[in-house]
């Protein structure tokens, strides 16, 4: 029997900014082949610091573009803070036949593969860990983890500051400070996880100020892998991964010069020319 021709669905994206390229840019590197859609809400950016009823309404004004007016089929909530706060309400605004990832629960299964100790840090936005979505993800998996606001951090990226000698800073203090509350609760972290789309950026620094033995976590990567597998079981086979130039429309609320002149450093390829889209109130 022949196997019937890989039709390449339309996967939406969905970030608060232009962070959420770097999910986009592991979802490249396993479905080349797809074609991708990706919205960022530039205007409406930062949601780590927003009520969980904004960011669920923000976030399912994006939803409903992704899949009314791009024809995704699959969308890919990159937004950690719009996961741990508002995956219900996607969900709710799209067709049940949109399947919808978020990055929380795949983050928090690759913490769970990784680590040996069971103890996990989790560094995040504040609303994503004042929702506690990551903790609750982690005790799921049997994994005890503790969360850590670094608000200063996604500022710093969108400046573009990803190698900068105040960022290390920054960082070295955020994680003085982690180490000492974890050990203060009898936690032994062998296993950080990067709980927000701009974080991966600053992996390079991250890994330098972090104990040596800690794994790191992206989970850029985790919601990529879980989408590989939704794909994987929907098309009854795994979707070809022979490399590709793939279809790539991006869009934004604002900023979109700042997008075209910085997403490609998220990406790893030029963006190109991007969209400006109302999304309403
Ligand atoms: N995209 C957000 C996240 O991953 C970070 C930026 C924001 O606060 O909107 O949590």
């Amino acid at each position: 029997m022949q196997t019937p021709a890989f039709v390449p669905p339309t996967i939406g994206v969905f970030d608060s900014g232009f962070g959420g390229l770097t999910v986009l840019r592991a979802l490249i590197a396993r479905v080349p082949q797809a074609r991708f859609s990706f919205i960022g809400d530039t205007a409406r950016l930062p949601y780590g610091s927003k009520s969980r009823r904004t960011i669920a309404r923000y976030a399912a004004q994006s939803a409903r573009f992704l899949v009314e007016e791009q024809g995704a089929k699959y969308l890919v909530i990159a937004c950690n803070t719009a996961s741990a706060l508002a995956l219900d309400a996607i969900k709710d605004a799209v067709p049940s036949s949109v399947s919808v990832i978020g990055v929380i629960s795949p983050g928090a299964e690759a913490a769970r593969n990784a680590s040996k100790t069971g103890d996990v840090l989790v560094i995040a936005t504040d609303a994503t860990v004042q929702s506690h979505a990551y903790a609750i993800a982690c005790r799921a998996h049997g994994l005890r983890a503790f969360e850590k606001a670094c608000p200063l951090l996604v500022p710093l990226v969108e400046e573009g500051w990803t190698d900068h000698p105040v960022t290390a800073e920054v960082i070295r203090i955020y994680f003085d400070e982690l180490n000492a509350d974890a050990a203060a609760q009898g936690l032994h972290p062998d296993t950080l996880v990067l709980g927000c789309t701009h974080y991966p950026l600053l992996r390079p620094i991250i890994e330098r100020v972090a104990p040596a033995n800690m794994r790191v976590i992206d989970s850029a990567e985790s919601a990529a892998d879980a989408l590989l597998r939704q794909l994987r079981f929907d098309l009854g086979a795994p979707p070809p991964s022979t490399p590709s130039d793939p279809v790539l429309q991006f869009f934004a609320t604002d900023s979109v010069e700042k997008f075209e002149r910085l997403g490609s450093q998220f990406l790893g390829r030029p963006v190109g020319s991007v969209g400006l889209v109302d999304l309403g109130g």
